[in-house]
């Protein structure tokens, strides 16, 4: 009985996978959906061969919308409102939308099809984002499985960004992947800088875009980035800033106080650095260097696994039971943080939990 049952849903499942992928293969082959308009904001109008995704249309005509997975539906970034012609709300848009997102009509770009005339709204700031062709000048180990990439951008030559935002780096295809891959990387250099930016890079291993940078890209290559995206900047106060950051998440931060320090900040700043082990530390001499230049800043980096040839002296375990050593006022301290999408989620109840109000804690996860 219990068999026979399995074998009808197996078959049923199977009937409708068929038919799903007919009804693709059918759209891809026979659909022509002809020339359809995308109104934006009421006043900006396109013109464009329906039957493509809205994000790509959009890209096609040099409107970059945050899309920090390269539009495969999984980070969330793409969203815009759409006012009608989207088409149903999809089961693959739903898990990145709040209630009141999807009452107020916000679309993920990469799921819609654009298959009528579509009138959408997107933030004026989407504007001021653009396409940069750069040149790679140097590409650095800072550990085993981190590097330091800096760009020479040479058109446009250079670029205006805020400390904390990031770029949407383009691997071209590849031995390792037919199809280009567009991935978010935080900008580590400070904004003073404008003609190069650097970026810290994680190895992920078989990840499209990591595989790229770490095993084919050279000094000298082209390399094609848009940006600047993200709204994870310096608050305009004069309160405590607690930096927290592991891995990769040391970009946006340094980004941060080296701009403080570049333009004199007496903020009490303290960064706490979570990493493994020794070898996974990094840029350890140019932050103790900011710790003797700047008068109110303290670098603490703090190791969860150190071993016991690695012979380190300095804070073990994670960042959270050091937080009462470090915050001196809660509720006047703003926090800034950085890394995966679980240190985050755990650092937040830290916080919460030690008198820092929900919003001053400000952060990007590298989903
Ligand atoms: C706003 C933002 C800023 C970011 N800034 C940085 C940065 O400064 N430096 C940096 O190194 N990365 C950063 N990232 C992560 C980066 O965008 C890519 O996700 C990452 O480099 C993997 O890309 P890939 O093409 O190599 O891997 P993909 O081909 O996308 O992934 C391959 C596989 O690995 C998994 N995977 C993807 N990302 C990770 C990960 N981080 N850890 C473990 N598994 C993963 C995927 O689920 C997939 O199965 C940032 C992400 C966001 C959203
Ligand atoms: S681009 Fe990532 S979900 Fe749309």
């Amino acid at each position: 009985m219990i068999i026979s049952v399995i074998n009808t849903v197996l078959i049923v499942a199977a009937i409708s996978g068929l038919l799903a992928l007919l009804l693709v293969i059918a759209d891809l082959l026979f659909a022509n959906y002809g020339e359809m308009k995308i109104t934006i904001n009421g006043k900006k109008e396109l013109v464009v061969k329906g039957g493509s995704s809205l994000l790509g249309l959009l890209n096609d005509n040099k409107i970059y919308l945050a899309s920090a997975c390269g539009g495969r539906g999984s980070c969330g970034f793409c969203k815009c409102k759409v006012n009608s012609g989207g088409g149903p709300l999809l089961p693959t848009e739903k898990p990145f939308l709040t209630p009141q997102e999807i009452e107020d009509n916000i679309r993920l770009s990469c799921q819609i099809k654009v298959k009528e005339d579509i009138f959408i709204e997107i933030p004026e700031n989407i504007f001021n984002v653009q396409k940069y062709k750069a040149v790679v000048t140097e590409i650095k180990d800072l550990t085993y499985d981190i590097k330091e990439l800096t760009l020479k951008l040479q058109e446009p030559a250079s670029i205006n960004f805020k400390a904390g935002q990031y770029v949407q780096l383009e691997s071209p295809p590849y031995e390792k992947s037919r199809q280009s891959a567009s991935r978010a990387y935080s900008i580590s250099s400070s904004p003073d800088n404008q003609h190069f930016i650097q970026l810290i890079i994680r190895l992920v291993p078989a990840g499209i875009c990591t595989t790229y940078i770490f095993d084919y890209l050279k000094s000298g290559d082209e390399i094609n980035f848009t940006g600047p995206f993200g709204d994870f900047s310096i608050r305009d106060s004069q309160a405590d800033m607690l930096f927290i950051a592991g891995g990769s998440g040391k970009a946006p931060i340094k980004s941060m106080v080296e701009y403080l320090y570049q333009h004199g900040s007496k903020r009490r700043m303290i960064y706490m650095f979570g990493a493994r082990t020794r070898k996974d530390l990094y840029y350890t001499e140019l932050f103790q260097d900011l710790e003797k230049k700047m008068v109110n800043f303290t670098y603490v980096p703090i190791l969860s696994q150190p071993t016991e040839e690695c012979e380190w002296k300095g804070k073990c375990g994670y960042v959270t039971p050091f937080f009462p050593e470090y915050i001196r006022d809660p509720q006047n301290t703003e926090a800034y943080l950085c890394g995966s999408p679980g240190m985050i989620a755990a650092v937040i109840k830290g916080l919460k939990s030690n008198g820092i109000n929900e919003a001053n804690i400000f952060y990007d996860s590298f989903a």
